[in-house]
């Protein structure tokens, strides 16, 4: 086995990001793009090339891995595929972050593999919903979150917090989080993508939810998290089942203990969320000259001049209010 992979700050990495693709049945307020254009086919990589990246990352120290889309579920065979990395990969972590309008019909085989879902929903009101979203889907998502229960899927809920959109109904998550076995986790809302209404005033501070929740109901801050479990800042719901918490990429850095590694669904490895410097892998995988080591001089060149992103966030909204990063590109 080679020797973990370390960066230049002496972080390691050790968790992985695939979008597996840019393309999604929604199309929310905060993720869609001017130009809608998508990655062609030719260049997504293939699951066989994604199963080569798994296996290269786990040889090298990799627990984690974390697929993401745009919506993973939309793409052709994803569950067969999940089947098949948790067959190769009985030891590494799987989990998906999705929208979680068409995993109904996996949930079963989706069990069978282990994997932890990420399940994206910022209302709990219909027609809010559909106003966010662009499609008329509450329903599905809300009784697929609880058929996931059903089976015994380790599940988060995602909600991006939005002022003005949702602070209203920082009650009812709190009674959703209490009400269900679960982790309920509210994201600031970051200026990423060229379409977001984001704005200074949009902006629902982790600090001020803490507040509003503690103002609500009983919580126990949730110490000692382990290596892999994110930035996320949770709380026990003391009257409840499950928990909640909020993710702080705007007003809070955790870049210090940032163990993360993306890979794009055109093969572009990524070391920060907010840099858009990129380092190629998919030419390498199917040139056939090239081999397994010369992947690796890749992973390892991306990882060593991977940077502390804060500043990278504060630019990425500049003069012109413009930022042409696409959050279904990368994957969040
Ligand atoms: P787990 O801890 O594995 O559950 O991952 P996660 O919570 O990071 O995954 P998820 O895909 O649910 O992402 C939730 C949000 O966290 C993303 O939309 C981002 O806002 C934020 N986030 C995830 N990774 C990073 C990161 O590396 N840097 C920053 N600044 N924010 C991140
Ligand atoms: N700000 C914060 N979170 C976002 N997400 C997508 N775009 C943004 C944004 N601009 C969320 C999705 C999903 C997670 C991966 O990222 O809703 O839950
Ligand atoms: Fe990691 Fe970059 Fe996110 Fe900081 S901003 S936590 S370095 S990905």
């Amino acid at each position: 086995h080679s020797d973990s992979l370390q960066d230049g700050h002496g972080r390691r990495v050790s968790y992985l990001r695939v979008s597996v693709t840019d393309r999604c049945n929604l199309r929310c307020t905060y993720c869609v793009s001017q130009d809608m254009h998508f990655i062609p086919h030719p260049n997504i990589l293939r699951y066989e090339e994604i199963l080569r990246v798994m296996e290269l990352g786990v040889s090298m120290g990799v627990d984690k891995v974390r697929f993401t889309g745009g919506e993973p579920f939309v793409r052709k065979g994803f569950t067969d595929f999940l089947v098949e990395a948790a067959r190769q990969f009985p030891d590494l972590e799987l989990c998906a972050t999705t929208n979680g309008t068409r995993i109904g019909e996996h949930l079963e085989r989706l069990a069978g593999t282990g994997v932890r879902l990420n399940v994206s929903l910022d209302t709990l009101q219909p027609d809010k919903f559909r106003a966010i979203t662009g499609r008329d889907l509450f329903h599905e998502v809300r009784a697929n979150i609880d058929r996931c229960l059903d089976a015994g899927i380790k599940l988060k809920v995602n909600v991006v917090a939005m002022g003005g959109v949702n602070s209203d109904e920082l009650a009812d998550f709190v009674a959703f989080a209490e009400a269900n076995p679960l982790d309920l986790r509210f994201i600031e809302f970051m200026p990423i993508g060229d379409g977001t209404r984001w704005s200074r005033d949009s902006v629902w501070l982790a600090a001020d939810i803490v507040r509003d929740i503690r103002a609500l109901t009983a919580v126990e801050p949730l110490v000692g998290k382990g290596r892999n479990s994110g930035p996320a800042r949770m709380f026990n719901l003391v009257n409840g089942q499950g928990r909640i918490g909020v993710i702080s990429p705007y007003s809070n850095h955790f870049c210090a203990t940032c163990n993360r590694l993306r890979l794009t669904s055109d093969g572009d490895l990524r070391t920060c969320l907010f840099s858009d410097k990129v380092f190629r892998l998919r030419p390498a995988l199917r040139n056939p000259r090239l081999n397994r080591d010369s992947l690796e001089r890749i992973v390892r060149a991306a990882t060593v001049g991977k940077p502390m992103g804060h500043r990278l966030l504060e630019n990425m909204h500049g003069e012109d209010g413009v930022c042409h990063t696409r959050m279904s590109a990368i994957g969040g």
